[in-house]
């Protein structure tokens, strides 16, 4: 958490947020859903694509700040399976985007030790955007900082999809597939993000309540955060509020928090009794 005073002025808003954060109760890996930069072109009179122009920026910073934080992972979601509905003029402008963002920030991502992932359908996507993506990928592989993972033509439903036909694949290949049994290690190791803890906390800008087909499996126990800051608004003051939520979060995953649970024996004992009469 050291590294992220540096680049923030004492006596700021974000510094003074940051101050607050719980060093030991910081998530291992969040997970964002980026929304929102339509809407925030559309109230400026401007055209969509000014708005995931605008989206690079709070991109950078979600980066430098989770990565100066020492988290583990941060996965962003670019570009959903479901997003090839939209105009061809605007998907072009996304690759552009995705592509000039790379080849930008890949000497930052290495002076940050930062390891860049994707997860998604690649081979549809054009061959330079692809290329560009191995480029980060292959520069970054021995890093050994924050895991920078980018959801790319992904779709959390064709993940699954993925990983059942990649365990059956497996059992076929080593002569073991009449008594092929599934459980749920199995389908965790073989999902996009095999070796990634689940996201602790999922954010959603521009205020929808879905998960629009993210992460399916991994975010049965993910903390939700959803606000109504366009993405392209969305600063590390807004990071750092969405991080104090989470701290402030009781996580039972479907157990009891026994420092707060004040229920003692003889209470059972008494409530059993109850019912009983
Ligand atoms: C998120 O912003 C970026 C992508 C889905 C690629 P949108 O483009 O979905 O913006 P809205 O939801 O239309 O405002
Ligand atoms: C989800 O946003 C996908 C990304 C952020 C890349 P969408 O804007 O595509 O989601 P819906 O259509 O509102 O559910
Ligand atoms: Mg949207």
């Amino acid at each position: 958490m050291k590294d992220l005073f540096e680049v923030l002025k004492p006596g700021g808003e974000d510094w003074a947020l940051a101050k607050t954060l719980d060093p030991d109760r910081l998530p291992a890996h969040i997970a964002i859903i980026m929304d929102g930069n339509g809407r925030w072109a559309g109230r400026r009179n401007m055209p969509r694509a000014a708005g995931h122009r605008a989206g690079v920026e709070p991109v950078r910073i979600a980066v430098e700040t989770c990565s100066r934080l020492g988290l583990e992972a941060l996965t962003l979601y670019a570009f959903s399976a479901e997003n090839w509905k939209r105009p061809r003029a605007e998907v072009d402008m996304l690759w552009r985007l995705l592509r000039l963002y790379l080849h930008r920030e890949l000497p930052e991502i290495m002076r940050n030790d930062i390891r860049f992932t994707c997860m998604g359908r690649l081979d549809a996507l054009p061959d330079p955007v692809r290329r560009e993506i191995e480029i980060a990928i292959d520069a970054t592989a021995r890093n050994r900082g924050m895991r920078l993972n980018v959801a790319i033509n992904y779709s959390g439903r064709a993940e699954l999809v993925d990983a059942v036909n990649a365990i059956v694949e497996d059992a076929r290949l080593e002569g073991r597939l009449r008594d092929l049994q599934i459980d749920e290690a199995a389908i965790t190791s073989h999902l996009y993000t095999a070796g990634l803890p689940d996201p602790d906390l999922l954010i959603r800008t521009s205020g929808e309540m879905r998960v629009s087909n993210f992460l399916l499996w991994q975010i049965a126990y993910a903390e939700l955060y959803v606000t109504g800051t366009l993405w392209p608004d969305f600063r590390r003051v807004d990071l750092l509020h969405a991080i104090l939520d989470y701290q402030k979060r009781d996580r039972r995953f479907g157990g009891l928090n026994l420092e707060t649970e004040t229920a003692r024996a003889e209470e059972w004992v008494e409530a059993v009794q109850t019912i009983a009469r």
